[in-house]
């Protein structure tokens, strides 16, 4: 664990962040629309939303790698103590992969098939430590592959990418992602490409190389399942915003807004739950690229009223370190699933 481990440091606060597309004929999609998040040094965040939301919008923010033609148009990102939005280009290049490391929705594309694992582990930390020899950057290879629970890391630095599964890929991915030693891991939907069985075990690996370095990490998805069992944190993403967000239990069990009530009600994992009470949220998400008056769910909520149809709910305080944006939070109980207006 690193030195600078300090309980209840916040390693990384976003606020207020706002990233547009100008997607041509005067028409602006606000992506992501004004997200407030923060994470603890050493813990672990889970992003939920659907397709859309703005997730990956958001995790590319943060490492300022934004698609054409989008760009931030406001807000900060503070890491460790600085403004990465102020930071000159060459000193944000040094924090990617160094401080902060991004992994991706479908790693086969990020393996050379005529290098070794070897070759790919090797380049990476010759590449960015200056100095550094052959043997070191093996010592390191071998060290992170056991990070992720690989423990014939000899054997698997010999074979070629093809030579492995899309999880075990996965797998090694993640432990290159950290040999630069990062402080902070952006997963964007690390599993979605894989059975439920080598889900589990990639986050089972997260969470390994989590409890050896003390690294921070989010874990970005659409779903419930994945983040609700490995996070410490939650926070919900609609429509380019955040509309809940507080430490694990207090989502889990007390959820406060609409549309997180509706995808726990969705989810078969999280509990023996009846199948009578699995239900889709009905509807679909606003188109971006229109202006959003009032609440965007407010068309699929089945508590809106009136107000939710011409006022945007603010991001506002409804417990301890538990956020919601919603004009009339609901009193949700997951035991016994009922619902009763707050
Ligand atoms: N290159 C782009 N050009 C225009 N609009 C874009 C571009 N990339 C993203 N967007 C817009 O940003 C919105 C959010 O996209 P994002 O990729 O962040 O969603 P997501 O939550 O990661 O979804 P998924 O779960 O499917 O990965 C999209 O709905 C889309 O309207
Ligand atoms: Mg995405």
């Amino acid at each position: 664990m690193k030195e600078s481990s300090k309980h209840n440091e916040n390693i990384l606060e976003v606020r207020d962040l706002k990233t547009y597309f100008n997607v041509g004929e005067g028409k602006v999609v606000k992506a992501v629309e004004g997200v407030n998040f923060s994470l603890k040094r050493s813990k672990i965040l889970g992003i939920i939303g659907e397709s859309g939301s703005g997730k990956s919008v958001t995790s590319r923010s943060i490492m300022r790698i934004v698609d054409q033609p989008g760009y931030i148009a406001g807000g900060e990102i503070i890491f460790e103590g600085q403004n990465l939005l102020e930071i000159p280009e060459r000193e944000m290049e040094k924090i990617r992969g160094q401080k902060i490391s991004l992994i991706f929705q479908n790693p086969t594309t990020s393996f050379n098939p005529f290098m070794t694992m070897e070759q790919h582990l090797k380049e990476v930390y010759l590449t960015h430590k200056k100095g550094a020899t052959k043997s070191e950057a093996r010592k390191r290879a071998l060290e992170v592959l056991e990070m992720v629970g690989i423990h014939n890391g000899a054997e698997i630095l010999k074979k070629y990418p093809c030579e492995f599964s899309a999880g075990f890929r996965q797998r090694v991915f993640i432990a290159m992602s950290m040999i630069l030693e990062p402080d902070l891991l952006i997963a964007d939907e690390p599993t979605t490409s894989l059975g439920i069985t080598l889900q589990a075990e990639i986050m089972e690996a997260l969470c390994e190389a989590q409890r050896k370095t003390g690294i921070s990490i989010i874990i970005i998805t659409h779903d419930f399942g994945v983040v609700s069992q490995f996070s410490d944190s939650l926070f919900v993403m609609y429509a380019g915003k955040c509309v809940e967000s507080s430490p694990k239990k207090d989502l889990l069990l007390k959820p406060k807004h609409p549309y997180t009530i509706g995808l726990i009600r969705s989810v078969p994992l999280l509990e023996e739950r009846k199948s009578k009470r699995l239900k889709s949220i009905p509807g679909f998400p606003p188109n971006m690229a229109e202006e959003q008056i009032g609440c965007s769910f407010s068309p699929r909520c089945e508590f809106a009223r009136e107000k939710c149809f011409k006022d945007t709910p603010e991001l506002k305080k409804v417990g301890e370190e538990h956020f919601c944006a919603c004009h009339y939070p609901v009193d949700y109980n997951v035991e016994d699933d009922t619902k009763l207006e707050g």
